[in-house]
């Protein structure tokens, strides 16, 4: 696996490559991330990952500088997975100067985590945008874990216009459910026995709603009551339309719950279609 930080060097080395197939991640990598990786073999003749902990995707008060980086170990998982090329610019290589040109994405930026996370798919568009112009891939990979993320980025993808499959990937899961996260190493040995409630309260809820209740309302509450009592506090537990995020409207429309809460200092995040 050749590892590269320079644009110009980048762009040098992906001349005739082929298609290619592109998972951008924050590193601290694990199965989640590597599933990614495997499915994009499938997407292009060459795989490149990027790693890049991007500042303008965390507030002000988010954790920026304790994430958690573990270059090496990534490096030995991408290789392991037959990752080609790893770009792994530095900030002065990605952002020289300041960022003043930014995707500012719609309204969609602002519900969900948008509403807890002010600028975050901001800096998320404006960062995936300035990769998707350095890597120029064919395809790229990313998790339904970030569903939000996700369709903000295909959303993007489509009206810019730009030449680039979006491809998402099933979340990963430990075997108690809990959803793989670089954010899990922050939990305590408690916590991290605690942590699967979120899972389980969202198979509830999908159960619920398979059995035919459609009183969303009350299935929502009734999960965050549930995670309450065992400590959590809940940013937002919301069933919404698979096509936009928007509150359900009828009978017909595929959903898909999505949840935010956190146990002790650290904030989860999980969804499932239904
Ligand atoms: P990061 O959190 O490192 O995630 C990189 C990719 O891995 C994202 O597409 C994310 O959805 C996916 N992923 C994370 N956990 C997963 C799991 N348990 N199962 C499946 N996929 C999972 O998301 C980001 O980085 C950044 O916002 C980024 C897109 C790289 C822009 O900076």
């Amino acid at each position: 696996m050749q590892i590269i930080s320079a644009i110009d060097t980048l762009r040098s080395t992906l001349k005739n490559r082929g298609r290619i197939a592109f998972v951008p991640t924050m590193g601290n990598l694990h199965e989640g991330h590597i599933s990614l990786m495997r499915q994009a073999r499938e997407h292009g003749d060459s795989v490149v990952a990027s790693i890049f902990v991007n500042r303008l995707q965390f507030g002000p008060s988010e954790d920026f500088d304790k994430y958690p980086r573990t270059f090496q170990a990534d490096c030995d998982q991408l290789s392991a997975a037959g990752v080609d090329i790893l770009f792994a610019p530095t900030e002065s290589d990605l952002y020289p100067e300041p960022q003043q040109y930014l995707v500012d994405p719609p309204e969609i930026q602002n519900w969900l985590e948008g509403e807890f996370r002010p600028g975050h798919f901001r800096g998320v568009a404006t960062v995936v945008l300035k990769l998707f112009n350095c890597v120029q891939p064919q395809a790229a990979l990313f998790g339904k874990k970030d569903y939000q993320q996700l369709m903000v980025l295909r959303n993007m993808t489509r009206q810019l216009a730009l030449p680039i499959d979006i491809i998402g990937g099933e979340t990963v899961r430990a075997e108690d459910g809990l959803a793989l996260s670089s954010r899990n190493g922050y939990l305590s040995p408690s916590e991290r026995a605690e942590a699967p409630r979120l899972y389980r309260e969202l198979c509830r809820l999908r159960d619920a709603v398979a059995a035919g209740d459609r009183d969303f309302r009350k299935l929502e509450q009734s999960a965050v009551s549930a995670l309450d009592t065992h400590g959590w506090k809940t940013d937002y537990i919301a069933v919404r339309r698979q096509s936009d995020l928007m509150p359900p409207s009828s009978n017909q429309e595929a959903l898909v719950v999505l949840a935010a809460s956190r146990l002790g200092s650290t904030r989860l995040i999980d969804n499932m279609e239904l």
